[in-house]
């Protein structure tokens, strides 16, 4: 089955063509246009300016990838969480497709679409029941898959997701949006043992995350220590940021160790931007092979950032399941939970 998958929730472009195959998913093309530039002025994404590139670029993009004399069988099209200005590009640009051609359409959620980042070329066969830690900008959560495109959410941060907490940290270090891949950089320089920061809710009893409290704390440390702002002061800036990563990755991996503990799950899934350190894959790696009997899978790196394919991904196996949508009843959706 060919599917077209357009995402287009945040500040990233992304036109997709992916081919699924029973439980395999290959990534045929894809296109995708950043908004980093736009937006690092900033320190933040601008809804507006966001939308805007979005609705100028989408047309260019879906005339380098897509050929309407070769349809696919369904278009998979991100319709929510995100930002409504941005989410209603790729929802409208899909269903203008899919009326115009009869082509059956599919709407994916976002954490979905990251959850199945991981079929994607996936070198071992993903079996259920999966466990899938997801940690993006907007969310972390840990959701118990008992069979596919089932999700029970087990766990979520009650204030900042680690991305967040990683961007805002970044910017308090002067360093452009996003700051997450800027500190995991900086921290393969330094000493994770040189500063102790907090690791909340850690020894909680339950599956949740809070991030606000060590974002609060490295802002503290980072305004007694004027020197971090200096970027001459490169050993200090590198062992502040081991720091701080490793107290993300230390909850990160604790909790989701203590959930795979309680739900048994065969397969651990990892999925979002933040599954792109370099560390916290390592860390998740080494733990589940040894402490756990699960096998742990782990997207391509290039394929933790919001992109297309993952939304094409998830598109299959919703289309396969037969889980398709009227075209003129499908709107975004800018707080969809799973
Ligand atoms: O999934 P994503 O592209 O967008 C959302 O759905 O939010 O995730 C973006 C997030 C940003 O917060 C970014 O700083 C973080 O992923 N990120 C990283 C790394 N690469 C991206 N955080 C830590 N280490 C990285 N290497
Ligand atoms: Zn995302």
């Amino acid at each position: 089955m060919n599917i077209l998958a357009l995402e287009t929730s945040c500040d990233d472009t992304s036109i997709a063509l992916i081919h699924g195959e029973d439980e395999t998913i290959t990534l045929t093309s894809q296109v995708h246009a950043s908004q980093i530039d736009l937006h690092a002025v900033y320190g933040g994404i601008v809804p507006e300016i966001a939308a805007r590139a979005h609705t100028e670029v989408i047309p260019l993009l879906l005339k380098q990838i897509y050929d309407p004399h070769n349809p696919p069988d369904a278009i998979a099209v991100t319709s929510g969480p995100g930002l409504i200005t941005s989410l209603i590009v790729g929802v409208e640009t899909a269903k203008t497709i899919a009326a115009i051609q009869h082509i059956p359409l599919v709407r994916v959620n976002h954490i979905e679409g990251h959850i199945y980042a991981n079929w994607i070329h996936a070198r071992s066969a993903i079996t259920f029941p999966a466990l899938a830690l997801i940690v993006s900008g907007g969310h972390t959560e840990l959701l118990f898959m008992k069979h596919h495109l089932e999700y029970q959410k087990i766990g979520a941060t009650v204030d900042d997701a680690a991305g967040e907490a990683f961007d805002k940290v970044g910017k308090l270090l002067g360093l452009a949006y996003p700051g997450g891949p800027k500190i995991s950089k900086l921290a393969e320089m330094g000493d994770p043992r040189a500063i102790q920061l907090p690791r909340p809710m850690i020894d909680s009893n339950d599956f949740q995350f809070s991030f606000s409290g060590l974002k609060t704390a490295a802002r503290y440390y980072i305004e007694k220590h004027k020197e971090l702002l200096d970027e001459k002061n490169v050993r200090e800036r590198a062992d502040f940021c081991a720091g701080f990563e490793t107290a993300i990755i230390d909850v990160l991996a604790h909790k989701t160790y203590k959930a795979v503990l309680a739900y048994q799950p065969k397969t651990i899934l990892l999925g979002g931007g933040v599954a792109a350190n370099k560390k916290l894959r390592e860390r998740f790696t080494s733990i589940i092979q040894e402490k756990t009997e699960s096998t742990i899978i782990l997207p391509e790196i290039n394929l933790c950032m919001d992109n297309a394919a993952m939304i094409g991904s998830a598109g299959y196996f919703k289309a396969r399941a037969n889980q398709f949508s009227i075209w003129n009843e499908v709107v975004a959706d800018p707080n969809w939970e799973l």
